[in-house]
Parts: C-alpha cells; sequence; structure tokens
C-alpha cells in the first residue's frame, strides 16, 4: 500500500533531533524523502542544541527506511544559507512538495523589565525571522512545481496563551500565527496549504531539562520530572499527562500534510491534552 506522502519530498528545520527529527523519520515511514537542516551548535543564551551526529543520527534512521535524505548543517537566521541548502536539496531530489518550519529555542528570559536586550532579538531571530527565512527560501521551489504543496509552521500554546518570564517565546509564537495566515492567504491559489501546529510540552530536550522543570515548580530545590507531571497533569492539562511525545506532533503534521486535509489551510491545531481550553 502507498504510503500517506509517497513520492513526496519534504524540507524540514531542527531535523538534528526532537520533534524534527521524529517528523522526518514519520514523513519517510509514509514515503517521502527528506531535506534536513540543522544549526548543530549552540546558540548563546540557549539550552545545548543539537550535534553533527544529531542530525547524522537522523540521517541514518531515514535511510533505514529505504528513503533519500539531504543534510545540511545550517542556521534559520542565515537565509543564504537556507536557501543553498533547499536548493541543493530539490535539485538532487527533484522537487518540493512539504515544508515543516519546526527549528526553534527556548528562552524564559525573566521578566522584561531585567531581561537582556540580546535575548529578545535572539528568539526573535530564530523562532520568528527563522521561519519566515524558511517560508522565503521554499516558496519558490513550490510554486515552480505546480504541484500545490502544505507548509506547517511550528507554534506552541504560547501562540495563543502569555506566559510571564517568556515574553521573548511568546511573542515570536504569536507571529508565527499571523505569517501562517499571510502565507495562507497569498498561497491558497495556488493549491499550497499553510497551517500550524501548537504543541503542549514535549518530551524532547527542549522540555526535558532543569530550567523547565524549575519554571513549572519553583517551589521544590531539585524538580524532576515526576514533579513536573504531577502539576502539569492536573493544572495544565485536561488529560491526565505531563506531556506528549515527539510522534503525537509527528502524527497531526502527517495528517495536515496528507491529502487527507487537502481542503484545511490556515488552521492552528493544538495538540496540547486540552490545555488551551483550560
Ligand atoms: N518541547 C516542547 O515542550 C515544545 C512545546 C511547544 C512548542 N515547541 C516547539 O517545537 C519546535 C521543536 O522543538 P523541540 O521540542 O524538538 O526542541 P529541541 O530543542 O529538541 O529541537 C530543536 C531543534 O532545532 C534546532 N535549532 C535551534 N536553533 C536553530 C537554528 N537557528 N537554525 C537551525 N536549527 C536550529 C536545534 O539544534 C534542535 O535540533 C520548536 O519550534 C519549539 O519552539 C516545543
Amino acid at each position: 500500500m502507498p504510503g500517506r506522502v509517497e513520492g513526496k519530498v519534504a524540507f524540514i528545520t531542527g531535523a538534528g533531533r526532537g520533534q524534527g527529527r521524529s517528523h522526518a523519520v514519520r514523513l519517510a515511514a509514509e514515503g517521502a524523502d527528506i531535506i534536513a537542516i540543522d544549526i548543530c551548535h549552540d546558540v548563546e543564551g540557549a539550552l545545548p542544541m543539537s550535534t553533527p551526529a544529531d542530525l547524522a543520527e537522523t540521517v541514518k534512521l531515514v535511510e533505514s527506511l529505504d528513503r533519500r535524505i539531504i543534510a545540511t548543517q545550517a542556521d534559520v537566521r542565515d537565509f543564504d544559507g537556507i536557501k543553498a541548502a533547499v536548493d541543493a536539496g530539490v535539485e538532487e531530489l527533484g522537487r518540493l512538495d512539504i515544508v515543516l518550519a519546526n527549528a526553534g529555542i527556548a528562552s524564559a528570559g525573566g521578566p522584561v523589565e531585567t531581561m537582556a536586550p540580546d535575548g529578545w532579538k535572539n528568539t526573535i531571530d530564530i523562532n520568528l525571522t527563522g521561519l519566515w527565512h524558511t517560508a522565503r527560501a521554499a516558496v519558490p521551489h513550490l510554486i515552480a512545481g505546480g504541484r500545490g504543496g502544505s507548509i506547517v509552521l511550528t507554534g506552541s500554546v504560547a501562540a495563543l496563551q502569555g506566559s510571564a518570564n517568556m515574553s521573548a517565546y511568546v511573542s515570536a509564537k504569536h507571529g508565527v500565527l499571523g505569517l501562517m495566515r499571510t502565507l495562507a492567504l497569498e498561497l491558497g491559489q495556488q493549491r499550497i496549504r499553510v497551517n500550524s501546529v501548537l504543541p503542549t510540552n514535549v518530551n524532547t530536550p527542549m522540555f526535558m531539562n532543569e530550567g523547565a522543570f524549575k519554571l513549572f515548580r519553583p517551589d521544590l530545590e531539585n524538580p524532576g520530572p515526576d514533579d513536573v507531571a504531577a502539576v502539569a497533569a492536573q493544572f495544565m492539562h485536561v488529560l491526565p499527562v505531563g506531556w506528549v511525545e515527539p510522534e503525537d506532533i509527528s502524527n497531526a503534521i502527517l495528517f495536515l500534510v496528507s491529502d487527507e486535509a487537502r481542503y484545511i489551510t490556515g488552521v492552528a491545531l493544538p495538540v496540547d491534552a486540552g490545555a488551551l481550553i483550560k
């Protein structure tokens, strides 16, 4: 039986680990070839990023599914680098159908009155401008293909909710929805659909770390995942879980980019265990 994205090519940013890797593997399992990029080195003021070995592992996993993958180390802040990577990938794989603008950093930052201005700039540059760069580099290929296409910009529950001490992250994610809706309007007549997913806490290095645990449990000296799960499951979520798995986000994205969602565009789909109705 053909896969749900058989014969298509997907460009994925932040594919070195976490959700981006999961999306690459899920789409490859459903028949897509992959153009992957990741920064693969640390960013000032953010948690440790992926490494070249992480991206190599993504390559191995996709190839083990008998799909092709062109992986490049590139920074979404660098438009020329992103464009070169996607251009080379399309040249090699012959087409582009799907774009997943997933790369991002978490930045707590603290209250606005004490936050470092560079922290604001860095987060906006990666989590918002980086997605614009991704779209700017990839959309001409979708249009040139003449077969329509599908773009998913990764948001967060923070795209619809404020969150104290996270002004830059929240503002960037709110901006992602503005970009998503604008692109959906601009590209609809070419049958290019543009949507967002809004994850709650996801079991990736961005969430599974001491800094994030302390945001949830400032009352504890050394909080761990179980301490977070206890409060998130009861107070943050409707469903009794502390976080979701990267595959849960990949499954939602697979639906959005597949033909099953052919008339869905301009939508922000929460994968949030009910967080946004609380
Ligand atoms: N983990 C969560 O709880 C959570 C919740 C809601 C939304 N999100 C969003 O999901 C997306 C994926 O995050 P994740 O959970 O997989 O985290 P992650 O930290 O595991 O993965 C992020 C990836 O993006 C890469 N990256 C970061 N900056 C980059 C840059 N400038 N250029 C290229 N690559 C870069 C990193 O190296 C890393 O591989 C992000 O947009 C994040 O904001 C995450």
